[in-house]
């Protein structure tokens, strides 16, 4: 068994964060998500990894290197554009071979793992085995029409008028047949090879196709509510652990992990937080459910339920919620009065203030 991890892609909906990094390394509790994917490969003991690359190669193979430090070997596989998910199997057909292999969406969070997903697959060895969500709206995902035995009837890509409310995961497991599939079908109507209409080949052509229910946490953290609400999710199972400094005048409620080289001067910290090494944090209220990346300075500020990111500081500012701050971005007060901002944002970026 082999598996394919898929950390191309044009992030669009991640902006302003995916125009200076590639969206599987925005970090979940400090750590980026494609490390998560990693450890979720390995645990099945599946060390062949190849990773889909696009513009980003670079960044990405900075983050993971050859994979040895986790145990993996990793072959980087590059996409020259974004045609789709099928296309990144045709991309990778010969690093492949006839294997059997898992596809990890590079983008998806499954913190308790995948070991039940891949069991059921080893059990009955379809040509294809995809993994089903119950979702309120699925228009925004893959849907499975599914028969009595799990088998799948129909998969529509993004349907206007869904007729089930099981939304396709980012994980599925496939044998060799899927190659097949993925030459026999033309790019959609928004120019992709989709991987649901390979997976419908298959189908059309009494292939044995499953489906199985996930129960644990799932998450695509494509945009950044749910980047914030994975966050919140990870963090509360945080453990805590204090290596850096913190002062006498400070009070740390609940779990806090304060990294190497970190300091905390007279603030509260009200836990779940983690506090990346080097950060500093004076005078200042942060969580619960907040993660500060590393070399971060937050200065007399108030933070909850957010997420800084490496090299950010925050002065002075009170209400900060439902934030993300980008890598060495600022925010601070202008020393005008109270009803004016002074405000230099990227493109694509948003800023809310009180009404
Ligand atoms: P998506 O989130 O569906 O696509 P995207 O990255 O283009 O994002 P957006 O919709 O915000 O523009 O992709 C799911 C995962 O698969 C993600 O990790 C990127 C990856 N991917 C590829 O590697 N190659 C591709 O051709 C596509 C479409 C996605």
């Amino acid at each position: 068994m082999k598996a394919l991890v898929l950390a191309g892609g044009s992030g669009t909906r991640l902006r302003p964060f995916s125009y200076s990094m590639p969206k599987q390394l925005i970090p979940i509790a400090n750590t980026p998500v494609l490390e998560y994917v990693l450890r979720n490969i390995l645990d099945l003991g599946v060390s062949e990894v190849g990773v889909i690359v696009g513009d980003r190669a670079q960044e990405i193979q900075e983050a993971l290197g050859d994979g040895s430090r986790f145990g993996a070997r990793l072959t980087y596989l590059r996409q020259e554009a974004p045609l789709g998910l099928a296309h990144t199997v045709a991309v990778a057909r010969d690093f492949l071979g006839d294997d059997d292999f898992v596809m990890y969406l590079g983008d998806n969070m499954l913190p308790e793992g995948i070991a039940a997903i891949a069991e059921e697959f080893a059990t009955h060895r379809p040509a294809a085995h995809v993994v089903v969500y119950k979702v309120p709206d699925p228009r925004a995902f893959g849907v499975a029409e599914l028969g009595p035995a799990g088998e799948v009837r129909r998969l529509v890509e993004k349907p206007q008028h869904p007729r089930s409310d099981l939304a396709l995961m980012g994980v599925y497991f496939f044998t060799a047949a899927i190659h097949e599939a993925v030459r026999s079908i033309e790019p959609s109507a928004r120019g992709e090879l989709e991987i649901t209409d390979a997976i419908q080949w298959l189908v059309s052509t009494g292939a044995d196709v499953r489906a199985g229910r996930y129960e644990g946490y799932w998450k695509d953290t494509g945009n950044v509510e749910d980047v914030l609400e994975c966050n919140r999710y990870v963090l509360d199972g945080l453990r805590p652990a204090v290596r850096g400094a913190v002062d006498d005048a400070s009070v740390l409620v609940g779990p806090v992990v304060v990294e190497e080289g970190a300091r905390v001067v007279r603030s509260r910290i009200e836990g779940p937080v983690i506090i990346g090494a080097g950060t500093v944090v004076e005078d200042s209220h942060i969580g619960p459910h907040t993660s500060i990346g590393r070399a971060c300075a937050v200065t007399g500020s108030r933070l909850e339920y957010s997420i800084a990111l490496d090299g950010a500081s925050v002065t002075g500012v009170q209400g900060l919620r439902s934030s993300v701050i980008g890598r060495s971005a600022s925010v601070g007060t202008s020393g005008q009065s109270a009803d004016r901002y002074r405000l230099v944002v990227g493109d694509h970026t948003r800023v809310e203030v009180a009404a």
